[in-house]
């Protein structure tokens, strides 16, 4: 992992200590709420609806055991017990006291982490694909990337201001797991014909009101030009990007202005000017990042191992979890674990303090002191011996945290919605624990299939409702909350929006809709068929018409 250096750590000592003094002053009354406003966003601390919230980052999703625990003291020692982990990589605190945030910062200080641009209009936490460095399918490890990209980004002098915020995500392998289509920047490793590895550049993506699928703005970067390229862009946006309207103002609709080619163009142009400046990357530079993220130091396991096959053999319960929560690892003999926070009935992606502190232990324990956080607000052990995998779901078990459901209807995305926050329309955090309650069956959840539901409580999408195989988008009609149903929405490499299906429904209604458009897919579902999969064979009419049959 990352270890800071002695510059990062008097930086954030710095930092904590100014905002100390700013929240005293704010205190003392000797600032207003608008002086304070901008002062507190810098440091990632919003005002919702019942409280102040903090959004602390967690670069690229990873975490050390060390970390993880920090935040889960900072949980119950300063929130109610709880945090919440978002679709970006970050954690929320929902219930902060304004005179404890100094505090906070400083025990987050303490393990190397900060709130520090996860709000404003600037160059926000980069994301990653959560099973970077360990995937088996990958073709580098893109936290190397994502922290040089960090690095560049923080405190950026020129991009602190920018039209609108800006999100970059990126993903080391073929398939997508980071939605980097989704992003105002997505970068893609890939391997050109002479087998070098750079990257795919995407740009121009989003979701909130105007939901755009990016566009590859270059096939293939040389790694080198990483910096100077994404400098390039973010110029040119800075330059042209709309300020005179904030929902016109982040890159999409910039790009949607002009033009793919032509926004090419203006970025190549921008960039053969700095191209060869001191933002092009060394090769010792890259080495000195590269080796914050050198592999542990794995054992060497023959395959098969007996153990876990036996345990497989002898207990349906946890094989039916290694079906679903496991993902094939680099190295022979260890497994990737995705553990989820979606049980039946609970709040997606929220984590107690006692979890937090018992995930910790167990990666201590089982997974070499490391954990991840995945955008589908789900935690990550990368690195557990499969000869454990038994052992470790039993405790996993112990905390309410065994399961089997990663990638299935009640896997769900969700924003915090009405509960806490002051832009929404409606409750999103109920509709999940609805519906997680409804389809809780394993045998039913197995029997539906890969599926991706996203709930948001309103337009802005944090919960990605919209590409959601099925998305659910929290609406105010005539000031009583409803739910707007897509369908067809993908995430990852063949990302599509989904499409509306009509009419909304209120609250109550929902689960009902849900349950007609499942039991709608698996009527007609073709042998193999995933519940997308049939949306695309057969369009959303089938689907409309059981929807509203009865309306
Ligand atoms: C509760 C406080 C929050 C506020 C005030 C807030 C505000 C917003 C706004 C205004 C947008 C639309 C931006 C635009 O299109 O220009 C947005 C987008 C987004 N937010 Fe949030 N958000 C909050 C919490 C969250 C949470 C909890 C998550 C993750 C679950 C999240 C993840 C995202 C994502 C993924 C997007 C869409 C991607 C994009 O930027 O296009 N946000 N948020
Ligand atoms: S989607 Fe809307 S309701 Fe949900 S967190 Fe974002 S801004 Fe709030």
């Amino acid at each position: 992992m990352y270890q800071y250096n002695e510059f990062d750590h008097a930086f954030l000592k710095d930092r904590t200590a100014e905002f100390r003094d700013q929240v005293a002053r704010r205190l003392a009354g000797e600032l207003t709420e608008d002086e304070f406003k901008p002062l507190r966003l810098m440091n990632g601390l919003y005002l919702q609806l019942h409280a102040y919230m903090l959004r602390v980052a967690i670069p690229y999703g990873t975490l050390s055991a060390k970390q993880m625990r920090q935040l889960g003291m900072i949980a119950k020692r300063w929130d109610r017990d709880w945090g919440h982990f978002t679709t970006r990589q970050n954690i929320q605190y929902n219930w902060i006291k304004l005179d404890d945030v100094p505090d906070i910062l400083d025990a987050l200080a303490e393990v190397e982490m900060h709130a520090i641009q996860t709000s404003g209009n600037c160059i926000r936490n980069v994301t990653a694909d959560q099973f970077a460095g360990v995937a088996a399918d990958e073709i580098e490890d893109s936290r190397v990337w994502a922290e040089i990209i960090r690095q560049w980004s923080t405190l950026h002098p020129e991009f602190t201001f920018l039209p609108r915020k800006f999100k970059i995500a990126i993903t080391g392998s073929e398939h997508d797991r980071a939605a980097v289509k989704l992003h105002d920047i997505g970068l893609r490793m890939r391997r050109n014909e002479a087998g070098e590895t750079g990257f795919e550049v995407i740009v121009g993506g989003g979701q909130g009101r105007t939901p755009i699928v990016g566009e590859t703005i270059r096939d293939f970067l040389p790694k080198q030009h990483l910096l100077s390229y994404l400098e390039a862009i973010l110029r040119t946006y800075n330059l042209l990007g709309r300020r005179d309207n904030l929902y016109k103002a982040r890159i999409k609709i910039l790009v949607a202005a002009v033009g793919i080619e032509k926004f090419a163009e203006m970025v190549e142009e921008e960039w053969l000017e700095i191209k060869d400046s001191a933002l092009a990357l060394e090769p010792e530079q890259i080495r000195a990042i590269e080796e914050h993220f050198a592999p542990p130091q794995y054992e060497t396991i023959a395959e098969p191992v007996a153990g876990f096959d036996a345990a497989r053999f002898t207990d349906p319960a946890f094989a039916a979890w290694t079906r679903t929560n496991l993902f094939p690892h680099k190295q022979p003999g260890y497994a990737v674990v995705t553990v989820s926070l979606k049980p039946a009935g609970g709040v997606p992606g929220d984590a107690t303090s006692a979890q937090m502190e018992a995930l910790a232990d167990l990666a201590e324990k089982y997974s070499l002191g490391e954990l991840r956080i995945a955008h589908e607000q789900n935690v990550v052990l990368p690195d557990v011996r499969k000869q454990d995998l038994h052992r470790l779901w039993q405790e996993l078990g112990e905390q309410g945290l065994a399961d089997a459901n990663i990638g299935l209807i009640t896997d769900i995305i969700s924003c915090p919605g009405l509960d806490y926050c002051n832009l929404a329309n409606a409750r999103a955090i109920p509709i999940a624990q609805r519906i997680s309650r409804h389809f809780a069956d394993p045998a039913l959840q197995s029997e539906i299939g890969p599926i991706t539901l996203n709930i948001s409580g309103c337009i802005n999408a944090c919960g990605h409702h919209h590409v959601g195989n099925i998305g659910i988008l929290g609406v105010d009609k005539k000031g009583v909350e409803h739910y707007q149903i897509t369908i067809g929405g993908i995430a990852d490499e063949n990302a599509a929006v989904g499409r509306i299906l009509g009419p909304s429904f209120p609250a109550e209604e929902v689960v009902d809709a849900i349950d007609t458009l499942i039991a709608t897919f698996r009527k007609i579902r073709e042998e193999g068929e995933t519940f997308i999969d049939t949306v695309q064979r057969v369009g959303i009419q089938p689907f409309k018409e059981t929807l509203y049959a009865n309306h």
